[in-house]
């Protein structure tokens, strides 16, 4: 064969296995609303930067129905292509092709691409939309699957993971997104659980659907599996090219530096909180009133709304903000928002991501539900994460820094570089209210007018304790600073914590409680 046939032969090649399951499989994907595994790639990397390998693979199947069937590329396509010029590893399920099951050569092209990203320190992008194991192949699907999650667990905070759900990701699949750094998941399109409807009816009697089951929703706000939620695809890719401009390549590196952009001015920080201790405000106003261009690119928005995590940029790098939420629960700590923030925390550590914490919360959530939901082992993690963390770690208490919740967030005590508190900082044991009543109890029972005795009490307290300059008497808070300079201070703190050396001593592993 001349060179020329030879090019045409491999063109002809590709385009028939480019073709994936075929017009009919491609027409019903795409009349339930859903691309295709090619067009999902094209979208998120950079224009003509997608390079495929094992295009050619075939499955490996000998049973059932398998013996002599075609299924392009095994139902799976890998590779390597850039986002924004960074390089990233790629692969996508193609549910056209046996419903993106799993068989032993589909694992193995997963495993290959997961094993380039960690050798070459690069991020890997898993877009999944299978039906989970294929039944046909039996325990080499389990195995694959196994292979799967051991490279997950490998590559943690090592290199970013992310994992984003356009489909069906069934059975003992979603396991490999729960080992991901973040999930993304789509409006009507994403579906995750262990067991599926059918089943649940057969062993249990209930009926429910599969979106109420595992949707978007349901992973966005109640389960915690997923970290971004978006209402079609095409905003979801704009979610994870934004995400891959915030964090670095792998961990020995951080993530790239953006031109410095001064906060907008409509969010004026000294307007923000209001004079009464009692009354909410959004606490994402804080953080646009500090970083760089009011921008703020929040993760788990849906979930635990109490606390609020993302990233943003001080001076062009990148920042992981933690704050309580004045707006939901007074932004207490309870079992969810401990979790929430607690593996972001682990998150910027591992990945060189100086954290912000922004503190105003009354302490833990009381109440029966959260004892028995186990708070003390959830809370436990938020306290773990931020002392275990040897990134910059930097507080600012703007009102309530209460008992528990004070020493949670980021305190000296669990080794903040620079703790700072706004003159209205409440730094105590617990608020005036219950304080008093206890602490005065018998003065209270004994006066003349109980009320007015209580009301005395308080106010001795408030004068007593509620602020920053107990605190700051014992060091515990390095400077009590004016609301409007906090940004300046951030960028110098920022600034002399740049060569940061802290060490621990070696171990194995410490034993969080997860
Ligand atoms: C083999 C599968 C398959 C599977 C789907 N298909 N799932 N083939 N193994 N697990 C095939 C179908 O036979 C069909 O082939 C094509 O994919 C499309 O599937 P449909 O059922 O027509 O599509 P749809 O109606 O959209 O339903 C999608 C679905 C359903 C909800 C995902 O297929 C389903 O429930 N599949 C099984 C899901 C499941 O229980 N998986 C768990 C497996 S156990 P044709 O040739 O007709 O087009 C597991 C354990 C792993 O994963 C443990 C690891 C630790």
């Amino acid at each position: 064969m001349s060179l020329k046939r030879n090019i045409l032969d491999l063109r002809k090649r590709k385009q028939e296995v480019q073709k994936g399951g075929g017009d009919e499989a491609i027409g019903k994907q795409i009349a339930m609303g859903k691309m295709t595994a090619r067009a999902r790639i094209l979208s998120i990397v950079d224009e003509g930067s997608f390079h495929e390998y094992d295009l050619f693979v075939e499955h490996a199947g000998r049973d059932f129905d398998m013996e002599g069937k075609v299924l392009h590329g095994d139902g799976v396509i890998i590779g390597t292509g850039t986002i924004y010029g960074s390089p990233i590893c790629v692969f996508a399920q193609d549910f056209t092709v046996a419903g993106g099951s799993l068989g032993l050569m589909h694992a193995r092209k997963i495993t290959k691409i997961m094993d380039h990203a960690l050798k070459m320190r690069v991020p890997l992008v898993g877009i999944n939309d299978s039906g989970g194991a294929r039944i046909q192949e039996g325990v080499d699907s389990l195995a694959g699957y196994g292979e799967i999650f051991f490279r997950n667990t490998l590559a943690s905070g090592v290199i970013p993971q992310i994992s984003v759900i356009l489909g069906p990701c069934a059975g003992g699949a979603v396991y490999s997104p729960a080992l991901t750094d973040f999930v993304f998941v789509v409006e009507n399109i994403s579906k995750m659980f262990i067991t599926g409807p059918s089943v649940i009816k057969t062993v249990l009697g209930e009926e429910i659907s599969m979106e109420d089951l595992g949707g978007a929703k349901v992973h966005a706000e109640l389960t915690g599996n997923a970290h971004f939620y978006a209402i079609s695809e095409k905003e979801c890719f704009e979610q994870i090219k934004k995400l891959i401009t915030y964090i670095p390549w792998n961990n020995t590196q951080k993530a790239k530096i953006f031109p410095v952009k001064e906060p907008v001015s409509k969010y004026k920080i000294e307007d923000i909180v209001p004079a009464d201790a009692r009354l909410p405000y959004d606490i994402r106003d804080i953080i646009k009133s500090i970083s760089d261009g009011s921008e703020f690119f929040e993760i788990m928005e849906l979930f635990a709304p109490n606390i609020v995590i993302g990233f943003g940029r001080m001076n062009g790098e990148t920042v992981g903000f933690v704050a309580n939420q004045p707006k939901v629960l007074a932004g207490v700590l309870d079992c969810d928002s401990s979790d929430k923030a607690a593996r972001f925390i682990r998150y910027c550590n591992a990945f060189n991501i100086p954290l912000i914490t922004l503190e105003d919360l009354p302490g833990y959530l009381p109440g029966v539900d959260q004892e028995h939901a186990g708070v003390i082992r959830h809370g436990a993690k938020i306290l773990y994460a931020y002392s275990e963390a040897t990134v910059p770690k930097i507080t600012v208490i703007i009102r309530k820094a209460y008992g528990g919740g004070y020493i949670a967030m980021n305190s000296r005590h669990l080794r903040a570089d620079f703790v700072f508190a706004w003159p209205t900082a409440e730094i105590a044991v617990m608020g005036p209210e219950g304080a008093a009543n206890i602490v005065f109890r018998k003065e209270i029972a004994e006066a003349e007018d109980p009320e007015a005795m209580r009301k005395q009490k308080i106010e001795e307290y408030k004068e007593k304790f509620a602020n920053p300059y107990v605190a700051a008497a014992r060091g515990y808070v390095d400077e009590v600073i004016e609301p409007q300079e906090t940004r300046k201070i951030l960028l110098h703190a920022l600034q002399v914590s740049a060569n940061k050396v802290d060490n621990r001593p070696a171990k194995k592993h410490g034993i969080p409680p997860f």
